[in-house]
Order: C-alpha cells, then structure tokens, then sequence
C-alpha cells in the first residue's frame, strides 16, 4: 500500500476541551504521522471557502460559524492510505453512529462540534492540504 498524505482538521469543540494531544495521539496510533501542524483562527472567508462544496447545504452558515468559533489544529497527515485510515479513525460524522475506538465516539459533542474534519479523497486532500499549507511547511 502507498505512502500518501491527508488532510486534517481538530475542530475548535476538541481545541477548546485541550484535546489537541489525544486526538493527535489517536491518529499515531493509528498509522499515521503528522508532518504539519499549525494552531489558527480561521477567518470566515477562509471557512466559506473551504466549505464552498457544502453552500447549498443548510447547515452551511451553522458550520463556517463553528469552525471559526475557536482555534483550529490543521494538520497534513502521513501514512500507508492516509485518506481512508484517518476515516476509519476519525468514526462517523454523526457521533452517534460513530464506532467504538473512534475519535468521534470518544470525543465529538454532536454532528456539528464532531471534533475532526478529514479529507474524503485523496483529489480533495490535495486541494486542503494546498488551502492551508505552502510546500515548505510540509516536512515529511
Ligand atoms: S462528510 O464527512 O463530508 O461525509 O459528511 P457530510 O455529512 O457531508 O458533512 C459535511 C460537513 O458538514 C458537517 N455537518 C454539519 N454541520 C452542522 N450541522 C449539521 N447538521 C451537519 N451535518 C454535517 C460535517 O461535520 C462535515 O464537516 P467536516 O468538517 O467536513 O467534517
């Protein structure tokens, strides 16, 4: 299996109960390496953008509104499948459904404040990790 990359957000709902450490912890355990990582307050530009896919969405407000409620750890992460094993690890988007040994169920408060955000293909994992990060902030 190949080496690839992901992209990784720890929402301002874990930042705000210090749990940057445990769920970083979370991803190590599961495989994958974390090879850049910066605490930011996004602006509300940045969350629309990111968040343009979900526009017509009508949690869209709810969501760019959380995301810049708090500080927020993004992060480019590192591994065999990246974009599928930090799925796997991050459970489900509803913490309810999430699995046992997921980061949501151990941590997410509700579908909103979930805790995590992953990128859900490696096209798409491209394109965040470009949003946040320049090329040399990236030392894997
Ligand atoms: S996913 O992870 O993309 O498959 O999930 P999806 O259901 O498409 O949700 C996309 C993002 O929207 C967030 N979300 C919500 N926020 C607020 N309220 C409601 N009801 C809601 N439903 C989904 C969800 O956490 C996803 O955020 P990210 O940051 O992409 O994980």
């Amino acid at each position: 299996m190949a080496v690839t990359r992901t992209f990784s957000i720890i929402k301002p709902d874990a930042t705000r109960r210090n749990l940057t450490g445990a769920v970083t912890k979370m991803l190590e355990e599961a495989g994958l390496r974390v090879v850049a990582s910066k605490r930011i307050r996004m602006s509300r530009g940045q969350a629309e953008g990111f968040y343009a896919v979900h526009k017509e969405r009508p949690f869209y407000n709810d969501l760019c509104s959380f995301m810049t409620s708090g500080p927020v750890v993004v992060q480019v992460l590192e591994g065999e499948d990246a974009v599928k094993r930090n799925r796997d690890v991050m459970g489900a988007t509803n913490p309810a459904e999430a699995a046992e040994g997921t980061i949501r169920k151990a941590y997410a408060e509700s579908i909103e404040a979930n805790s995590v955000h992953g990128s859900d293909s490696e096209d798409n994992a491209k394109i965040e990790i470009e949003f946040f990060f320049k090329p040399e902030e990236i030392v894997g």
